[in-house]
């Protein structure tokens, strides 16, 4: 779905490479979650994918076509519909059905048809209830779910979120995790999300870490966060139940080291001390 090929990129006003060498075949359904410290490279990675910045050096093909070709740029930017960091920022109307129906107008889709997309979208993200509230009265989590159904009503077949919940409280940041899952499981758009939050590198089928504009690591969240020194040097956690199990190890206790989430972790806990109460 997205392929870049010896992607390089800098700056125009710089010489540095932000992006050095990446070579990355996301799948076509797939849930990708990108990591990396502060300005390691991920917001300039994720508009390589919608063509909003074109490579240095190197390639980047969005469902096959070469986001160098200019004339294709509008089908590009239909494939891969982004999510940015401060709903504030990406909401144009006051009305948060009127929000949803915006990229679709623009477009020039029918109106019944682009009726029938706001109240597709709404659902799909729960915000049905909403559709005539005003966008600025909405929670930061339901103003993130409103911009996620706004990018669906242009029917994206990749869905890349530029750290979406980097602004929410909890609540809201299990709301648009809980969306985003579903969207890929029930409809099977591809997404990449890039965080900050293990927690939530940790519900995706891959995790990618870059450092210095280049990927350190790829592999399952579980392969990925198995490499706990190296993820601390990066400057980055690994999940707090992954931290335990570590710990416990390093002290001598024998337990399954590769649990991610507090389900997995309770179950090696449990294990263990029912190994340690038949002895
Ligand atoms: N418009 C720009 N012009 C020049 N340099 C830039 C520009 N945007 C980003 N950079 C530089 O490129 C590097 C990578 O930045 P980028 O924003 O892609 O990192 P990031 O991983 O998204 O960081 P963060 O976690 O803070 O969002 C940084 O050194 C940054 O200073
Ligand atoms: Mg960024």
């Amino acid at each position: 779905m997205i392929k870049t090929q010896s992607l390089t990129f800098s700056y125009e006003d710089s010489t540095d490479l932000v992006l050095d060498n990446i070579n990355l075949n996301i799948e076509k359904g797939s849930f990708t979650a990108i990591l990396g410290h502060n300005g390691s490279g991920k917001s300039t990675l994720a508009k390589t994918f919608n063509a909003i910045l074109l490579p240095t050096g190197g390639s980047v093909y969005v469902g096959g076509i070469d986001t160098n070709e200019e004339d294709k740029l509008f089908d590009i930017r239909r494939k891969a519909g982004m999510v940015f960091q401060n709903p504030d920022n990406q909401m144009v109307a006051a009305i948060v059905e009127d929000e949803v129906a915006f990229a679709p107008e623009n477009l020039g889709v029918e109106p019944s048809e682009i009726r029938r997309r706001v109240d597709e979208c709404l659902e799909t993200v729960g915000m049905t209830k909403y559709a005539h509230s005003a966008s600025a009265k909405l929670s930061g989590g339901q103003k993130q779910r409103v911009a996620i159904a706004g990018v669906l009503a242009m029917q994206p077949e990749i869905l890349i979120l530029d750290e979406p919940t980097a602004m929410l409280d909890p609540r809201g940041r299990r709301e648009v995790i809980r969306t985003i899952k579903r969207l890929n499981r029930e409809q099977g758009i591809t997404v990449v999300l890039i965080t900050h939050y293990m927690n939530e590198a940790a519900e995706a089928d891959r995790t990618v870490v870059i450092d210095s504009g280049r990927i350190v690591l790829d592999g399952t969240p579980k392969e990925v966060f198995e490499n706990v020194e190296k993820i601390k040097s990066l400057g980055l956690d690994v999940p707090q139940v992954t931290e335990l199990m570590y710990e416990l190890k390093k002290r001598g206790i024998e337990v399954n080291s590769d649990a991610l989430t507090v389900d997995e972790g309770f179950s090696a806990l449990i294990s263990l001390l029912g190994g340690a109460a038949n002895d």
